[in-house]
């Protein structure tokens, strides 16, 4: 049946869990290819392709995600540059991270990477929904293959130094919001902080940050194969 969207225009296409998760599946889907051209771009490049494509955040503000990744520094300074991934997920009745998550992670960690050399962030946190366990699980599984397989980590076969680490949720609603998100992820309680400063500038740790949700950078990888 031909629906408003067709089959051929799916972005994820292991949402239900048919296939297999791990890294050998997500490459027979698409995932992973061409990541090193992509990577030969400049970043504004990658932003531009980004802005053009319209894609809006996923995490419910809809703000033009190529737009938010230009609000970074643009040279690298002494401070480094990180990009947060918001898994928190707790808004009542969603569950649409967590499919990701557990059946395609690989289209997040590939999007991690481009995400980060777009913004010139060499660390990406995932903070995920703390009773997500099997999901925290599945992710991690995931995060090890890509590292076996020298797509991240230093040294990595695309060129750009990139770890990208774990780290779970202190389960309540307000730990969603990006703010309150980068208190609990620096160890504090999960309370939101004023802005400005926004977090382009002085974000986790006091250095700049982008924040953005699963699906966001879980799409990157296609929508630049694509153009
Ligand atoms: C109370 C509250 C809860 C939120 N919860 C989430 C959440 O669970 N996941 C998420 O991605 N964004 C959540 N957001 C939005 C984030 O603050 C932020 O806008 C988003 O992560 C940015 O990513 P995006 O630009 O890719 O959408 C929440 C915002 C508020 C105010």
């Amino acid at each position: 049946m031909v629906g408003i969207l067709e089959d051929k225009d799916r972005i994820f296409t292991n949402l239900y869990g048919l296939h297999d998760w791990g890294l050998e599946g997500a490459k027979r889907r698409g995932a992973w290819n061409g990541v090193r051209l992509i990577l030969e771009q400049t970043p504004e490049w990658i932003c531009d392709q980004v802005k053009a494509s319209g894609l809006r955040g996923r995490g419910g503000a809809g703000f033009s995600t190529g737009l938010k990744w230009t609000f970074m520094p643009k040279a690298e300074s002494e401070r480094p540059h990180y990009l947060v991934i918001n898994a928190d997920e707790s808004e009542p009745g969603t569950c649409k991270d967590r499919e990701i998550l557990r059946n395609d992670p690989h289209l997040l960690i590939e999007g991690a990477l481009i995400a980060s050399y777009a913004i010139r962030a060499h660390t990406c946190y995932i903070y995920i929904r703390g009773e997500y366990v099997h999901e925290r699980e599945r992710l991690e599984a995931a995060i090890k293959q890509a590292y076996e397989a020298r797509l991240i980590g230093k040294g990595n076969v695309h060129g750009w130094d990139f770890d990208l680490f774990v780290t779970h949720g202190g389960g309540a609603y307000i730990c969603g919001d990006e703010t309150a998100l980068m208190e609990s992820l620096e160890g504090k309680k999960g309370q939101p902080r004023l802005k400005p400063p926004f977090p382009a500038g002085a974000g986790i740790y006091g250095c700049p940050t982008t924040i953005n949700n699963v699906e966001s950078i879980a799409v990157v990888g296609t929508i630049l194969r694509r153009g």
